[in-house]
């Protein structure tokens, strides 16, 4: 099913009336790779994905699909299969017609056709609804439908655009090892659009995160859970816990921070010199409640403990005000006094430019639904 061992996007670019939504994508997918694309709402994902399928014309760059140039191609010539956030099925038509339609249109003999719907069907685990109607099945049996519909045609490679965003928590969990198995057992080479850096890290080989249009950070799920490159991946990637403070010391990747009256060793993620105003991040799981001596000490109060099952997520307050996210398993009530710490490691320093804010967090008290 491959047919290509690599597709390159060389500078790819998209504008909107003068504004890029996509910039200077450089990106080589290997035949059989898993790969997110990642990034909070407008950051130019479903762009990016758009002018793969050719649904959108580049403003610059090129695509290839090993030596042949495919941005100058219809979307039919490139041979890949889609599967959008609405499933777009034909409503009066049988899930096996549906599966089967592409494949009558390019006019393949009916034992051929036959034969590759009912398999299609079959991995997606709908024998025993095949001749029912789209608006008889489940969100997640018509998303299974969507996908059958895709991969029957055998793409030399499949998009995703949030395919999984309309079903419910305990679906989406079970299409998402669905879409894994599938492209593990056709050897499908994927695409996968989502905001959701939990689906992105469970799926994906790489990860591709987008901001603003362009590039970030490519990775692969560790790379991007353990070591964000700048700040703002590391606030997409759950280090929720964002300090402004100031390197007070700095040698090599160990760094002393002040400020906000805390005193932390921290990681310098890039170069970092004395002197530099600094976003300290750190994830909720990664605050740890200690037993009030040691080293990278935080005093705070509790202020809304929520619970999660085996942990509690607990919201504190700074001595200074400054709100806090804690993972927690220890009993904890709305005012305890509590010591936290962090282990250096863990509390990564990235440099903040000139003129740049680290967003306020809301305050506990604010962050409780009304
Ligand atoms: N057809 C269009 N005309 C004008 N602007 C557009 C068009 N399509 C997208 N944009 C703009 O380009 C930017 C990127 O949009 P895109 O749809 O790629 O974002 P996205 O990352 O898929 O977001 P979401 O998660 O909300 O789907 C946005 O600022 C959007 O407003
Ligand atoms: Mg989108």
């Amino acid at each position: 099913m491959s047919g290509f061992s690599e597709l390159r996007l060389d500078g790819v670019g998209r504008r909107f009336s003068g504004k890029d939504a996509l910039a200077d994508l450089d990106l080589t997918i290997r035949a059989g790779e898993f790969i997110a694309l990642l990034g909070p709402s407008g950051c130019g994902k479903s762009t990016a994905l758009n002018c793969l399928a050719g649904l959108l014309p580049l403003t610059s760059g090129s695509i290839w699909q090993d030596e042949t140039r495919v941005d100058v191609l219809p979307p039919e010539k490139r041979g890949f299969g889609m599967v959008f956030q609405s499933y777009a099925l034909f409503p009066h038509m049988s899930v096996r017609r549906n599966v089967a339609f592409g494949l009558q249109m390019r006019r393949l003999p009916k034992a051929e056709v036959a034969r590759r719907t009912a398999e299609a069907i079959r991995l997606v685990q709908l024998d025993a609804h095949a001749d029912k109607l789209p608006g008889q099945l489940s969100g997640g049996q018509q998303q299974r439908v969507a996908i059958a519909r895709a991969v029957v045609l055998e793409p030399s490679l499949v998009l995703m655009d949030e395919p999984l965003s309309n079903l419910d928590a305990k679906l989406r969990l079970e299409m998402r090892t669905e879409i894994r198995r599938l492209h593990q057992s056709l050897g499908l080479t994927t695409v996968y659009v989502t905001h959701d850096q939990e689906e992105a890290l469970s799926l994906a080989d790489r990860l591709v995160v987008l901001r603003d249009g362009r590039v970030q950070q490519v990775g692969t799920p560790e790379d991007l859970h353990a070591r964000p490159v700048n700040w703002h991946v590391a606030d997409f990637m759950g280090f929720r816990n964002m300090l402004p403070l100031t390197a007070a010391q700095a040698s090599g990747e160990d760094v002393v921070l002040e400020g906000e009256g805390l005193r932390l060793t921290g990681t310098a993620v890039g170069p970092l010199s004395a002197g530099a105003d600094v976003v300290a991040a750190v994830r909720p799981e990664d605050v740890r409640v200690a037993a009030g001596e040691g080293a990278n000490l935080i005093a705070a109060t509790v202020e809304v403990v929520e619970y999660q099952g085996r942990e509690l997520a607990v919201e504190v307050r700074t001595d200074r005000g400054r709100p806090l996210h804690v993972r927690t398993d220890q009993r904890l009530a709305p005012g305890d006094a509590v010591t936290l710490t962090v282990d250096p490691h863990r509390l990564l320093a990235y440099p903040l430019a000139p003129g740049e804010q680290v967003p306020a967090p809301l305050a506990a008290a604010e962050a409780v639904p009304s």
